[in-house]
Protein backbone atom coordinates (compact mmCIF):
# COMPACT_ATOMS: atom_id res chain seq x y z
CA UNK A 1 0.00 0.00 0.00
CA UNK A 2 2.61 2.52 0.53
CA UNK A 3 4.63 1.67 -2.14
CA UNK A 4 1.43 2.18 -4.40
CA UNK A 5 0.88 5.26 -2.77
CA UNK A 6 4.31 6.83 -2.83
CA UNK A 7 4.47 5.73 -6.94
CA UNK A 8 1.14 7.25 -7.26
CA UNK A 9 1.46 10.44 -5.36
CA UNK A 10 4.83 11.60 -7.10
CA UNK A 11 2.96 10.66 -10.56
CA UNK A 12 0.03 13.32 -9.50
CA UNK A 13 2.53 15.83 -8.72
CA UNK A 14 2.47 15.40 -4.59
CA UNK A 15 6.00 15.93 -2.59
CA UNK A 16 5.39 13.20 -0.03
CA UNK A 17 7.33 12.08 2.94
CA UNK A 18 7.34 8.54 3.82
CA UNK A 19 7.20 6.85 7.56
CA UNK A 20 10.23 3.98 8.50
CA UNK A 21 10.60 2.36 11.42
CA UNK A 22 14.55 0.83 9.99
CA UNK A 23 17.29 2.87 8.00
CA UNK A 24 16.35 -0.65 5.20
CA UNK A 25 13.37 1.01 5.02
CA UNK A 26 14.32 4.76 4.87
CA UNK A 27 16.47 3.85 1.86
CA UNK A 28 13.75 2.22 0.12
CA UNK A 29 11.75 5.55 0.78
CA UNK A 30 14.47 7.58 -0.06
CA UNK A 31 14.66 5.07 -3.69
CA UNK A 32 12.03 6.89 -4.67
CA UNK A 33 12.45 10.13 -4.70
CA UNK A 34 10.59 11.15 -0.98
CA UNK A 35 11.47 12.50 1.77
CA UNK A 36 11.71 9.87 4.54
CA UNK A 37 11.02 10.62 8.69
CA UNK A 38 12.34 7.48 10.62
CA UNK A 39 9.59 6.43 13.38
CA UNK A 40 7.25 4.55 14.77
CA UNK A 41 3.08 4.79 14.50
CA UNK A 42 2.89 4.55 18.16
CA UNK A 43 5.24 7.36 18.68
CA UNK A 44 3.55 10.88 18.67
CA UNK A 45 6.45 12.97 18.77
CA UNK A 46 8.42 10.79 15.61
CA UNK A 47 4.64 10.89 14.00
CA UNK A 48 3.95 15.20 14.36
CA UNK A 49 7.61 15.99 13.36
CA UNK A 50 7.62 14.14 10.56
CA UNK A 51 3.87 15.11 9.58
CA UNK A 52 5.00 19.29 9.87
CA UNK A 53 4.49 21.57 6.72
CA UNK A 54 2.17 18.17 4.95
CA UNK A 55 -1.37 18.71 4.14
CA UNK A 56 -2.53 14.96 4.74
CA UNK A 57 -1.54 11.93 6.33
CA UNK A 58 -2.04 8.31 4.55
CA UNK A 59 -2.19 6.23 7.32
CA UNK A 60 -1.57 2.74 5.96
CA UNK A 61 0.47 0.86 8.12
CA UNK A 62 -0.31 -3.10 8.92
CA UNK A 63 0.81 -6.06 10.30
CA UNK A 64 -1.08 -8.49 8.78
CA UNK A 65 -0.21 -12.48 9.27
CA UNK A 66 0.13 -14.42 5.87
CA UNK A 67 -0.83 -18.07 5.47
CA UNK A 68 -1.49 -20.69 8.36
CA UNK A 69 0.19 -18.10 10.97
CA UNK A 70 -2.77 -16.49 10.62
CA UNK A 71 -4.30 -19.07 12.67
CA UNK A 72 -1.86 -18.85 15.49
CA UNK A 73 -3.22 -17.52 18.86
CA UNK A 74 -2.40 -13.80 19.32
CA UNK A 75 -1.94 -13.54 15.57
CA UNK A 76 -3.85 -10.24 15.37
CA UNK A 77 -2.67 -8.76 17.99
CA UNK A 78 0.30 -6.39 16.30
CA UNK A 79 -2.21 -5.24 13.43
CA UNK A 80 -5.55 -5.11 16.35
CA UNK A 81 -2.84 -2.54 17.88
CA UNK A 82 -2.01 -0.72 14.26
CA UNK A 83 -5.84 -0.37 14.59
CA UNK A 84 -7.02 0.95 17.50
CA UNK A 85 -3.77 2.56 18.95
CA UNK A 86 -2.05 3.64 16.08
CA UNK A 87 -5.10 5.23 14.51
CA UNK A 88 -5.28 7.40 17.25
CA UNK A 89 -1.83 8.45 17.76
CA UNK A 90 -1.87 9.43 13.99
CA UNK A 91 -4.98 11.54 14.57
CA UNK A 92 -3.69 13.15 17.68
CA UNK A 93 0.03 13.61 15.97
CA UNK A 94 -1.91 15.38 12.42
CA UNK A 95 -4.03 17.48 15.20
CA UNK A 96 -0.68 18.78 16.79
CA UNK A 97 1.17 19.36 13.42
CA UNK A 98 -1.89 21.16 11.80
CA UNK A 99 -2.91 18.66 9.08
CA UNK A 100 -6.25 19.09 8.16
CA UNK A 101 -7.03 15.77 6.42
CA UNK A 102 -6.76 12.29 7.29
CA UNK A 103 -6.81 9.00 5.18
CA UNK A 104 -7.00 5.92 7.18
CA UNK A 105 -6.70 2.76 5.08
CA UNK A 106 -9.85 0.36 6.11
CA UNK A 107 -11.14 -3.12 4.74
CA UNK A 108 -14.45 -4.00 3.05
CA UNK A 109 -14.64 -7.50 5.36
CA UNK A 110 -16.36 -5.87 7.62
CA UNK A 111 -19.69 -5.52 6.00
CA UNK A 112 -22.36 -8.53 6.70
CA UNK A 113 -22.56 -11.40 4.15
CA UNK A 114 -25.60 -10.22 1.67
CA UNK A 115 -25.48 -13.07 -0.22
CA UNK A 116 -26.10 -11.51 -4.03
CA UNK A 117 -27.54 -8.04 -3.03
CA UNK A 118 -25.47 -5.52 -3.49
CA UNK A 119 -23.69 -3.35 -0.89
CA UNK A 120 -22.65 0.19 -0.47
CA UNK A 121 -21.94 2.41 2.35
CA UNK A 122 -25.01 1.83 3.89
CA UNK A 123 -25.04 -1.95 4.06
CA UNK A 124 -24.81 -3.31 7.39
CA UNK A 125 -21.88 -4.36 8.80
CA UNK A 126 -20.87 -7.56 10.88
CA UNK A 127 -18.78 -6.52 14.06
CA UNK A 128 -16.55 -9.47 15.50
CA UNK A 129 -13.28 -10.05 17.31
CA UNK A 130 -11.66 -9.95 13.74
CA UNK A 131 -13.51 -6.61 12.45
CA UNK A 132 -14.23 -4.92 15.61
CA UNK A 133 -10.21 -2.86 15.08
CA UNK A 134 -11.51 -1.70 11.77
CA UNK A 135 -14.13 0.07 12.90
CA UNK A 136 -12.78 1.61 15.54
CA UNK A 137 -9.83 2.85 13.48
CA UNK A 138 -11.99 4.39 11.49
CA UNK A 139 -13.89 5.92 13.94
CA UNK A 140 -10.99 7.62 15.51
CA UNK A 141 -9.71 9.42 12.39
CA UNK A 142 -12.93 11.20 12.74
CA UNK A 143 -11.37 13.12 15.87
CA UNK A 144 -9.45 15.39 13.56
CA UNK A 145 -13.46 16.73 11.74
CA UNK A 146 -13.48 18.51 15.41
CA UNK A 147 -10.84 20.41 14.83
CA UNK A 148 -12.03 21.29 11.48
CA UNK A 149 -10.33 18.69 9.48
CA UNK A 150 -11.45 15.71 7.31
CA UNK A 151 -11.12 12.16 7.69
CA UNK A 152 -11.79 9.90 4.71
CA UNK A 153 -11.66 5.83 5.05
CA UNK A 154 -10.91 3.47 2.25
CA UNK A 155 -12.56 0.37 2.83
CA UNK A 156 -10.20 -1.55 0.12
CA UNK A 157 -11.22 -4.89 -1.05
CA UNK A 158 -8.54 -7.93 -0.97
CA UNK A 159 -5.29 -6.69 -2.16
CA UNK A 160 -5.02 -8.78 -5.19
CA UNK A 161 -1.67 -9.05 -7.05
CA UNK A 162 1.79 -8.90 -5.84
CA UNK A 163 1.54 -8.57 -2.32
CA UNK A 164 2.21 -11.39 0.30
CA UNK A 165 -0.75 -13.03 0.83
CA UNK A 166 -1.50 -13.34 -3.18
CA UNK A 167 1.91 -14.46 -3.35
CA UNK A 168 1.56 -17.21 -0.77
CA UNK A 169 -1.78 -18.18 -2.30
CA UNK A 170 0.28 -18.18 -5.82
CA UNK A 171 2.54 -21.00 -4.15
CA UNK A 172 0.12 -22.84 -3.08
CA UNK A 173 -1.77 -23.25 -6.20
CA UNK A 174 1.35 -23.55 -7.97
CA UNK A 175 1.26 -26.50 -6.28
CA UNK A 176 -1.70 -27.95 -6.92
CA UNK A 177 -3.12 -27.01 -3.09
CA UNK A 178 -6.48 -26.11 -2.27
CA UNK A 179 -6.88 -22.24 -1.73
CA UNK A 180 -10.33 -21.38 -1.71
CA UNK A 181 -12.50 -20.90 1.36
CA UNK A 182 -16.06 -20.28 1.49
CA UNK A 183 -18.74 -20.88 -1.04
CA UNK A 184 -17.69 -21.00 -4.33
CA UNK A 185 -20.75 -18.88 -5.66
CA UNK A 186 -19.59 -16.13 -3.11
CA UNK A 187 -18.64 -12.48 -3.58
CA UNK A 188 -15.63 -11.01 -2.79
CA UNK A 189 -14.15 -7.70 -2.95
CA UNK A 190 -10.90 -7.53 -4.69
CA UNK A 191 -8.37 -4.65 -5.10
CA UNK A 192 -5.21 -4.63 -7.30
CA UNK A 193 -1.75 -2.84 -5.43
CA UNK A 194 -1.29 -0.41 -8.34
CA UNK A 195 -5.06 1.41 -7.66
CA UNK A 196 -4.69 1.58 -3.69
CA UNK A 197 -2.01 4.04 -4.61
CA UNK A 198 -4.29 6.11 -7.20
CA UNK A 199 -7.46 5.96 -4.68
CA UNK A 200 -4.92 7.81 -2.50
CA UNK A 201 -4.17 10.41 -4.62
CA UNK A 202 -8.14 9.95 -5.00
CA UNK A 203 -9.13 10.66 -1.33
CA UNK A 204 -6.95 13.62 -1.20
CA UNK A 205 -9.58 15.38 -2.84
CA UNK A 206 -12.83 13.20 -1.45
CA UNK A 207 -15.28 14.69 0.94
CA UNK A 208 -15.08 13.14 4.45
CA UNK A 209 -16.61 9.88 4.92
CA UNK A 210 -15.88 5.79 4.27
CA UNK A 211 -15.82 4.76 0.87
CA UNK A 212 -16.02 1.37 -0.20
CA UNK A 213 -12.72 0.76 -3.01
CA UNK A 214 -12.13 -1.62 -5.20
CA UNK A 215 -12.60 -3.52 -8.74
CA UNK A 216 -15.73 -5.40 -9.85
CA UNK A 217 -16.84 -7.98 -7.58
CA UNK A 218 -15.58 -11.56 -8.24
CA UNK A 219 -16.94 -14.71 -7.21
CA UNK A 220 -14.85 -17.08 -5.38
CA UNK A 221 -14.75 -19.91 -8.01
CA UNK A 222 -13.20 -17.13 -10.24
CA UNK A 223 -11.23 -15.93 -7.74
CA UNK A 224 -9.65 -19.37 -7.11
CA UNK A 225 -9.19 -20.08 -10.65
CA UNK A 226 -7.37 -16.91 -11.95
CA UNK A 227 -4.98 -17.71 -9.33
CA UNK A 228 -4.67 -21.62 -10.31
CA UNK A 229 -4.19 -20.38 -13.43
CA UNK A 230 -1.86 -17.74 -13.54
CA UNK A 231 0.29 -20.40 -11.68
CA UNK A 232 -0.08 -22.73 -14.34
CA UNK A 233 -3.23 -25.07 -13.06
CA UNK A 234 -6.13 -25.86 -15.18
CA UNK A 235 -8.31 -25.46 -11.58
CA UNK A 236 -8.49 -24.16 -8.05
CA UNK A 237 -9.40 -25.79 -5.46
CA UNK A 238 -10.98 -25.10 -1.97
CA UNK A 239 -10.49 -25.98 1.37
CA UNK A 240 -12.71 -28.34 3.20
CA UNK A 241 -15.56 -26.73 5.66
CA UNK A 242 -13.85 -28.25 8.79
CA UNK A 243 -10.74 -26.00 8.41
CA UNK A 244 -12.83 -22.88 8.10
CA UNK A 245 -14.37 -24.36 11.68
CA UNK A 246 -10.79 -24.45 13.05
CA UNK A 247 -10.28 -20.82 11.70
CA UNK A 248 -13.35 -19.35 13.98
CA UNK A 249 -13.99 -15.67 13.83
CA UNK A 250 -10.70 -14.97 11.81
CA UNK A 251 -11.56 -16.99 8.39
CA UNK A 252 -15.16 -16.43 9.01
CA UNK A 253 -14.80 -12.59 7.39
CA UNK A 254 -12.52 -14.35 4.49
CA UNK A 255 -15.94 -16.47 3.90
CA UNK A 256 -18.39 -13.71 3.47
CA UNK A 257 -20.45 -13.22 0.52
CA UNK A 258 -19.76 -9.47 -0.07
CA UNK A 259 -20.82 -7.90 -3.45
CA UNK A 260 -19.51 -4.89 -3.09
CA UNK A 261 -20.03 -1.28 -5.00
CA UNK A 262 -17.50 1.10 -5.15
CA UNK A 263 -19.46 3.56 -7.21
CA UNK A 264 -19.91 6.13 -4.68
CA UNK A 265 -16.25 6.58 -4.63
CA UNK A 266 -15.84 7.00 -8.55
CA UNK A 267 -18.99 9.45 -8.31
CA UNK A 268 -17.64 11.32 -5.69
CA UNK A 269 -13.91 11.90 -6.84
CA UNK A 270 -14.08 10.48 -10.18
CA UNK A 271 -11.53 7.34 -9.56
CA UNK A 272 -11.82 4.18 -11.69
CA UNK A 273 -9.41 1.23 -11.10
CA UNK A 274 -6.32 0.97 -13.53
CA UNK A 275 -7.52 -2.42 -12.84
CA UNK A 276 -11.05 -2.88 -13.05
CA UNK A 277 -11.80 -7.00 -13.23
CA UNK A 278 -9.54 -9.55 -11.82
CA UNK A 279 -7.33 -11.44 -14.50
CA UNK A 280 -4.72 -13.50 -14.32
CA UNK A 281 -2.21 -10.90 -15.94
CA UNK A 282 -2.81 -9.85 -11.79
CA UNK A 283 -0.21 -11.98 -10.69
CA UNK A 284 2.71 -11.07 -13.51
CA UNK A 285 4.74 -10.22 -11.18
CA UNK A 286 4.76 -13.57 -9.37
CA UNK A 287 5.02 -15.79 -11.91
N1 LIG B 1 -7.45 -4.75 1.98
C1 LIG B 1 -6.56 -5.69 2.19
O1 LIG B 1 -6.52 -6.72 1.53
C2 LIG B 1 -5.52 -5.50 3.23
C3 LIG B 1 -5.52 -4.46 4.14
C4 LIG B 1 -4.48 -4.38 5.05
C5 LIG B 1 -3.48 -5.30 5.00
N2 LIG B 1 -3.53 -6.30 4.10
C6 LIG B 1 -2.43 -7.27 4.06
O2 LIG B 1 -1.28 -6.50 3.88
C7 LIG B 1 -0.67 -6.82 2.63
C8 LIG B 1 -0.66 -5.61 1.74
O3 LIG B 1 -0.31 -4.47 2.43
P1 LIG B 1 1.17 -3.95 2.39
O4 LIG B 1 1.86 -4.42 1.18
O5 LIG B 1 1.07 -2.48 2.65
O6 LIG B 1 1.75 -4.74 3.68
P2 LIG B 1 3.24 -4.85 4.13
O7 LIG B 1 4.13 -5.11 3.00
O8 LIG B 1 3.22 -5.77 5.32
O9 LIG B 1 3.60 -3.37 4.63
C9 LIG B 1 3.13 -2.88 5.84
C10 LIG B 1 3.86 -1.60 6.15
O10 LIG B 1 3.42 -1.14 7.43
C11 LIG B 1 4.58 -0.82 8.17
N3 LIG B 1 4.38 -0.95 9.60
C12 LIG B 1 4.06 -2.05 10.29
N4 LIG B 1 4.01 -1.76 11.62
C13 LIG B 1 4.30 -0.45 11.73
C14 LIG B 1 4.43 0.43 12.82
N5 LIG B 1 4.23 0.02 14.08
N6 LIG B 1 4.78 1.70 12.58
C15 LIG B 1 4.99 2.13 11.32
N7 LIG B 1 4.88 1.34 10.24
C16 LIG B 1 4.55 0.07 10.45
C17 LIG B 1 5.65 -1.78 7.70
O11 LIG B 1 6.90 -1.27 8.03
P3 LIG B 1 8.20 -2.23 8.14
O12 LIG B 1 8.70 -2.36 6.74
O13 LIG B 1 9.10 -1.47 9.04
O14 LIG B 1 7.73 -3.52 8.74
C18 LIG B 1 5.37 -1.79 6.20
O15 LIG B 1 5.97 -0.72 5.57
C19 LIG B 1 -1.46 -7.89 1.96
O16 LIG B 1 -0.60 -8.98 1.67
C20 LIG B 1 -2.50 -8.27 2.96
O17 LIG B 1 -2.22 -9.53 3.53
C21 LIG B 1 -4.52 -6.41 3.22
Amino acid sequence: MGRSSIAALHLAGHEVVGLARTPQSAAQIAATGAETCLGDVFDLDAMAAGMQGCDAVANLATKVPVGTGALRPGSLKAIDRIRLHGSRVVTEAAQRAGVERIIQQSLSFMYADLDDDWIDEHSPVDVTHATEPVVVAESNVKAIEAAGGTAVSLRFGLITGNDRNSAWLFRRAAAGRAIGLGAEQSWMHVIHPDDVGSAVVHALTAPGGVYNVGAEPVQRRDYVDTIALAAGRRHGHFLPGWVLRLGGEKLEILTRSQRVSSQLFSDRTGWHPYHPKLTPDWFDDLV
